[in-house]
């Protein structure tokens, strides 16, 4: 294990780069057995700059081999945030002695038309590899692929190929909207259409664009999801996903979805997309996000390293009545990561006894943990998760306001110091029991999944040393927590 993942906060079980800024997942693909992860990188400093795409490897998406840097600057500007895909039918005729092309779109931001106030500093330009996507080559010398067509905001491609119409579907980021392009070689692009959804009062920059094809539930019916990553604005302020619902013919993503729903609804899941080319057999949608920030990521107390992404996680969508619901799942192959259960005897609470320390243990900070609340007439309940110093993470249940919240206001100076950084976060939850709570403890972060992936909060702190204890409480009323497992987990590195 690398000495550097033993410093304060850094992740046990979540990828973080060995060193410096790190933000959005990019050009998540895989192929021959390797799950690839690139990434925002900034290799000189521990704060956002000169982009490149970091890159990482796996064979099971939890265990990660660094490898380097894919993607440096160049004349056409920084490599800023795109997309990978396996050209299975050498489509750009790059292929070569039967070796299949891999396809890396990406943004080349020009810092110096920015500063000449140009509205073309953002064009999108391609890279190419022969290699099974270890060494990339620039096509065309880094020149565009895609010129700007006078769009401030116009970036992040998420590239992926349409059977039906035989063709490569491009997404891009276009400030207030996403704009859809299509090619037939992955080379020339034809512009096809614009999707704005309604219109809010307040919206951020829209960026990192993915559209998911997706069966409802257990059903044969499809319908393709829009991920849209805002950079302000989000339901609890700075940097969130929104999803839309709807159709895809091709040239054309509609949408009849009015309200605004999120994938997260903590502060730190930021910029997730899909990985391309899963086997069909397998069919899973795989996505990670940048569990981070932009209202503090560049001011977060790491030191040699900034920002980890969450774990990977599987999407499904289902149909609740009126409403579709995309739900997140951590992958399976994390349970590999698991020592020994911690059973845990079931806990009544409520008068006389409200609270109660239900574990304690060197459970080196790392751990997850499982329950379900079969019964509550209780006012407020939920957990808290400290360490001896008594920085706390607590996660409640308000039943009066129906809503579960987090909160991480006292879980370490960091966010407790920063004003509103650290209100809580809540998403509405109407009473109703059993509810199972899933949660996913690292040294800087807390993963709720509610009810199986119903909704999750994604949420980091920086508490002065990692947790170890697990306490729950029951306020105005009884709470039963049963089911209660904890599994201390290994550290990745
Ligand atoms: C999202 C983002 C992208 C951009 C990248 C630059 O976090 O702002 O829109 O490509 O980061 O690093």
């Amino acid at each position: 294990s690398e000495p550097a993942y033993q410093e304060q906060y850094r992740p046990q079980f979540h990828f973080s780069p060995i060193a410096n800024w790190m933000n959005d997942p990019n050009g998540l693909f895989f192929h021959k057995g390797n799950y690839h992860l690139f990434y925002q990188y900034n290799p000189d400093s521990t704060i956002w700059g000169p982009m490149h795409w970091g890159h990482a490897t796996s064979g099971d998406l939890v265990h990660w081999e660094h490898q380097a840097p894919a993607l440096s600057p160049d004349a056409a500007g920084m490599i800023f945030s795109g997309s990978v895909v396996v050209d299975h039918q050498n489509t750009s005729g790059l292929g070569q002695n039967d070796q299949v092309p891999i396809l890396a779109y990406y943004t080349a931001h020009r810092m110096d038309w920015e500063q000449d106030h140009r509205l073309d500093f953002q064009n999108q330009a391609m890279a190419f590899s022969l290699d099974d996507g270890l060494s990339w080559e620039k096509y065309n010398h880094g020149h565009p692929v895609l010129f700007n067509p006078g769009i401030k905001d116009f970036r992040d491609p998420k590239v992926f190929w349409h059977s039906p119409t035989q063709r490569w579907i491009m997404l891009l980021a276009a400030g207030d909207h996403i704009a859809i392009w299509n090619s037939g070689n992955g080379i020339d692009w034809d512009y096809c259409s614009d999707f704005y959804g309604p219109k809010l009062e307040a919206d951020g920059v829209w960026e990192c664009p993915d559209l998911l094809k997706m069966p409802v539930g257990n059903t044969q019916t499809y319908k393709y999801v829009l991920l849209v990553s805002v950079n302000a604005y989000g339901p609890f302020g700075g940097s969130a996903t929104k999803y839309f619902v709807g159709d895809f013919d091709g040239r054309t993503f509609t949408s009849d979805q009015q309200n605004t729903l999120w994938v997260d609804y903590g502060k730190d899941n930021y910029a997730g997309v899909s990985w391309n080319n899963i086997p069909r057999e397998d069919g899973r949608l795989l996505t990670i996000g940048w569990m981070n920030n932009w209202e503090y990521a560049q001011n977060t107390p790491t030191e040699r390293w900034r920002s980890a992404m969450t774990v990977p996680k599987r999407l499904s969508l289902e149909k609740a009545a009126n409403q579709y619901l995309l739900k997140s799942h951590p992958i399976e192959a994390l349970k590999s990561l698991r020592e020994e259960a911690i059973a845990v005897a079931d806990v009544r609470l409520g008068h006389p006894a409200p609270q109660q320390q239900f574990f304690t243990n060197d459970l080196s900070g790392a751990f997850e943990l499982s329950l379900t609340i079969m019964e509550s007439d209780a006012q407020q309940f939920g957990l808290w998760l400290h360490n001896v110093q008594g920085d706390t993470f607590q996660v409640m249940y308000n039943a009066s306001e129906q809503k579960i919240i987090t909160d991480r206001s006292k879980a370490g100076t960091f966010f407790s110091r920063e004003g509103f950084y650290s209100k809580p976060t809540f998403v509405e939850w109407p009473k109703r029991y059993p509810l199972k709570l899933h949660l996913l403890v690292d040294w800087s972060s807390v993963e709720l999944f509610v009810q199986n992936g119903e909704k999750a909060m994604t949420n980091t702190f920086y508490p002065s040393t990692a947790i170890t204890s697990i306490t729950a409480f029951s306020h105005g009323g009884n709470s039963a927590f049963e089911n209660i497992e904890v599994f201390p987990l290994k550290s990745i590195w």
